[in-house]
């Protein structure tokens, strides 16, 4: 039997608040094979942010465990979680996130600057040239249009290469045509890494092109129907 490239178990993620407890994720299961293209979808509110923040280890839960590759993330110290996440997964966010003093090719180069692995020039240049805006290298964030500045984070994202890409409505900010355009690059790069994607949209469109569709709600996980 092929082990899963992701296995959630019996996750649950809770905050205390000055009105009490709030169950935020209640018994999440969910496994994802390598290569898998999954789509995370549910009204606003329902908890996909937080599931995607804990499958990259940016939050951690409250109960249950995450396994990537055969490794519980849930139980790495702080500094492991951060190389394993340096090294394994690569994150786009609705609303970019470009670091506004640098240029295109700069934010690209700063995760490879973090691992200080080689060719970063190089390995940059090619990044922004597979995203088709290799001629606005020296622009600033500021400079370029949504759908621009997704695509440099886009290639700040998988230049690492890495075998796990999460996206956080990666359209959502985007006009149509934009919108479309990323989602293109984003399964071309996607299968030339052979990588595993998670992403939530509120885009049917984008949600049909994934293998398949799971919806949350409330903090609860269940196939959906497409
Ligand atoms: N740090 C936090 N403390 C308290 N509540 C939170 C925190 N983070 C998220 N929430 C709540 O968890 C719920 C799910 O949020 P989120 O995962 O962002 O939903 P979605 O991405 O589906 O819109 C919301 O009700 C939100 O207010
Ligand atoms: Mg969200």
């Amino acid at each position: 039997m092929v082990k899963p490239f992701l296995e959630i178990k019996n996750i649950n993620l809770s905050f205390q608040t000055k009105a009490g407890l709030i169950q935020i994720l209640n018994d999440v299961n969910l496994e994802v094979l390598q290569g898998e293209a999954i789509a995370l979808v549910g009204p606003s509110g329902s908890g996909k942010s937080s599931l995607l923040m804990l499958i990259g280890g940016l939050e951690r839960p409250s109960s249950g465990q995450i396994h990537i590759l055969n490794q519980d993330i849930s139980k790495l110290s702080q500094a492991s979680l951060t190389s394993f996440r340096r090294d394994t997964i690569g994150v786009i966010f609705q609303s970019f996130h470009l670091i506004p003093t640098m240029t295109a090719l700069e934010n690209v180069m700063v995760p490879l600057e973090i691992k200080k692995i080689d060719g970063i020039f190089q390995k940059s240049h090619e990044a922004l040239e597979k995203v088709g805006l290799i001629k606005r290298k020296s622009h600033y964030p500021a400079e370029l249009s949504g759908g621009e500045q997704q695509r440099v984070a886009l290639a700040r994202a998988l230049v690492t290469r890495p075998k796990l890409i999460l996206a956080d409505e990666p359209t959502g900010n985007l006009d149509k045509g934009s919108g479309e355009v990323v989602t293109k690059i984003l399964f071309e790069l996607q299968e030339e890494l052979g990588s595993t994607l998670i992403i939530v949209t509120h885009s049917d469109a984008l949600a049909k092109k994934c293998d398949r569709q799971i919806s949350i709600h409330d903090g609860k996980l269940s196939d959906s129907c497409f």
